[in-house]
């Protein structure tokens, strides 16, 4: 399975904080906000990642994370030219996917829990596509799924007004192969964007679409406005503190899941220095 991390968009609901930054670089308390997306499909044993990014913020991209070779991972680039929807991660991906599945995960949610390694590498080899249910507040601001009594889904739909369930859909997603033609039958929305939740759809009615409750021992936060990155920031501050181990950080995951030697190891955590990030990454190569 290859993976997306959809890193574009205005960020215009963090105005003037990502007018010349980009939002998925803001730090989320010890690191830029990318690497928790990212460490996500690491643990999905995802190696071969794609960043979508807007044509100005592709070389500060490029500066952080390279080709991946530090991490054992192949990274690549490309762009998006207007942030016209989420579903065009699939038609700008379609030649790097090829005849695979994919994972696509938005460069602004976090994710955190017990067990959620497992959970993920469960997916990689989905047929049809594979998404999650959150309960929220909050609903009308996310893609919203419905059940029925037997817990069957009912209807998918993108920010509605008025939502049939508290249950929102985070950003992230593994489909088969299908989603690349899918991708290219959608229309823009009433909004002017060409919507994720119009590819669940599709899925949802040609009877492939599985949706896994995350229970409350799951964490997910969408970074988009300045109180839920706020919270974010807060979140990953007390957790890491607490319990001394780092959420989010990539050269970890490598390390554990053995895409890289000791040796890599110890080279990609040099240009970290005396900061608390490479400190943490110091230990743990003292601990191993
Ligand atoms: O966070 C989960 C939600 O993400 C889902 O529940 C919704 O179904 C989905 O539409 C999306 O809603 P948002 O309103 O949060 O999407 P937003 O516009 O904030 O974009 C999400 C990420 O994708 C963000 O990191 C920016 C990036 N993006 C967005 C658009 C519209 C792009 O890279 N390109 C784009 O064209």
């Amino acid at each position: 399975m290859k993976g997306i991390i959809l890193a574009g968009g205005a960020g215009s609901r963090l105005y003037p904080i990502t007018i010349s930054v980009s939002k998925q670089l803001l730090p989320v308390y010890d690191k830029p906000m990318i690497y928790y997306p990212l460490s996500v499909l690491m643990l999905a044993g995802i190696r071969e990642i794609l960043f979508i990014t807007t044509p100005h913020d592709q070389a500060a991209f490029q500066k952080l994370l390279g080709d991946g070779s530090h991490v054992g991972c192949n990274f690549q680039y490309t762009i998006q030219e207007e942030p016209n929807g989420l579903a065009e991660a699939f038609t700008i991906g379609e030649e790097f996917i090829g005849n695979d599945k994919v994972a696509l995960v938005l460069g602004d949610n976090i994710f955190y829990g017990n067990g959620f390694g497992s959970l993920l590498r469960s997916k990689v080899d989905v047929d049809g596509a594979s998404v999650f249910a959150y309960p929220v507040r909050d609903p009308e601001r996310y893609g919203v799924v419905e059940f029925d009594e037997d817990q069957k889904v009912k209807s998918i739909e993108e920010k509605p007004k008025i939502p049939k369930s508290k249950y929102a859909i985070p950003g992230l997603y593994f489909y088969d192969n299908k989603v690349v033609e899918y991708a290219k039958q959608v229309e823009p929305s009433a909004r002017g964007e060409k919507e994720i939740s119009t590819i669940n759809q599709m899925y949802l009615e040609a009877g492939n679409l599985e949706v896994g409750v995350m229970t409350r021992g799951m964490s997910w936060f969408d970074t988009g406005t300045v109180e839920s990155l706020d919270d974010a920031t807060e979140f990953i501050r007390v957790l890491q503190n607490r319990q001394s181990t780092m959420i989010g950080c990539i050269e970890e995951v490598a390390l554990v899941h053995k895409f890289i030697t000791k040796v890599d190891f110890e080279k990609a955590i040099d240009r970290y220095g005396k900061s608390k990030y490479g400190e943490y990454l110091k230990n743990l190569q003292n601990e191993s």
